[in-house]
């Protein structure tokens, strides 16, 4: 691409807001920072009361209207319900299982009364209620959640998924409704045809995906080690995002990862957290700018290798 052609798609002007099924914006705020210290590029740690609460309203102001929590993200749903701006709907995930638990329905019950009461008035009626490990999806549990849709407690149900396999069986699941999986312009698992294809014959499911910076390390660049990679094909991966970043006209490392991500047809949303409101005010103008053309897709893909599984996957992290 030209520097003037660059320029151009600069210039589009920004896509309206898709309207997520749900009334769901493109994007939604991840709140495991509020609850616990998180994240391998994080410097400042968990935010105390106050600055939690500046980063909940920084994203109300600017239009954010879902958040993204779960039962296992320590006080996180706490302080959404004690913080969380008036009419901000919020996603939320059942605790994982115990292994060797023996009545899932039973803790699948628990889980989420805990968490509605800890979300208070956002409890009342959830955007999704998720399970948080697709491996939870048995002995009853998923009929909890379809009770939980029927009585009207969550709009919608569904599972985070962490790799395709767990994606294509969540798919056969009866009502699913929502599924939240990683993803990032280094990953390109979800790009095979059976997965695009299966996702593609589902339009009416909300397909929200997490980890667009890879928790910040995307947008960290050198300034933090790589889980997986040695530091000269880390610092080449990072030379050829910031060529991408310039080639394609895209204001910086952020907007480059959300466009990418937003510009695949069967991504409904991103979310993506923050522990401070200028990084909420990062990510908010970069998901606002249009997505990647068809063709600037392609370029991304033709100039960036896939990264090893053990980066594109944080579950495989030695760090976590
Ligand atoms: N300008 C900037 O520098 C700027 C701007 C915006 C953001 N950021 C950085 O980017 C980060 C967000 O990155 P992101 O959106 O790619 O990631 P993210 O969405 O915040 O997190 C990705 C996923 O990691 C999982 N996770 C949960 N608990 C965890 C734990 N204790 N340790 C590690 N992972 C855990 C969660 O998924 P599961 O529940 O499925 O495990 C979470 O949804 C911010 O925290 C900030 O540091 C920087």
């Amino acid at each position: 691409m030209t520097r003037a052609n660059a320029r151009l798609a600069a210039e589009r002007a920004p896509k309206p807001v898709r309207d997520g099924v749900g009334g769901q914006g493109v994007l939604v705020l991840g709140t495991v920072q509020l609850g616990v210290p998180y994240g391998v590029a994080n410097r400042v740690g968990q935010p105390g009361p106050a600055a939690a609460e500046a980063i909940l309203a920084e994203a109300a102001r600017l239009g954010v209207t879902h958040l993204d929590t779960a039962r296992a993200y320590g006080t996180s749903e706490r302080c959404i319900g004690r913080a969380a701006p008036r009419g901000m709907r919020v996603v939320t995930k059942v605790a994982p299982l115990e292994p060797g638990e023996t009545d899932a329905a039973r803790a699948v019950r628990e889980s989420v009364e805990r968490s509605r009461a800890e979300l208070g008035a956002h409890g009342e009626r959830l955007a999704a209620l998720l399970l948080h490990r697709m491996a939870d999806a048995r002995e009853g549990a998923w009929d909890v959640l379809r009770d939980h849709r029927d009585a009207g407690i969550a709009e919608r149900i569904g599972v985070s998924v962490q790799n395709p396999a767990e994606l294509l069986a969540a798919l056969r699941l009866p009502g699913i409704g929502y599924v939240q999986l990683p993803f990032n312009l280094l990953d390109r698992r979800w790009l095979d045809p059976a997965v695009t294809g299966a996702l593609a014959a589902r339009p009416d499911l909300v397909v929200t995906v997490r980890s667009v910076y890879l928790q910040g390390l995307l947008l960290a660049g050198r300034d933090v080690k790589w889980p997986g990679v040695p530091d000269p094909d880390r610092d080449a991966l990072v030379a050829a995002i910031d060529a991408l970043v310039r080639d394609l006209g895209r204001t910086g490392r952020a907007d480059l990862c959300t466009a990418f991500a937003l510009s695949h047809p069967w991504v409904t949303s991103i979310v993506a957290g923050a522990e401070t409101a200028a990084q909420v005010r990062d990510t908010a103008a970069a998901t606002a700018r249009p997505p990647l053309t068809d063709a600037e897709r392609g370029e991304v893909l033709a100039r960036l290798p896939a990264g090893p599984a053990d980066l594109v996957d944080p579950s495989r992290w030695r760090t976590r």
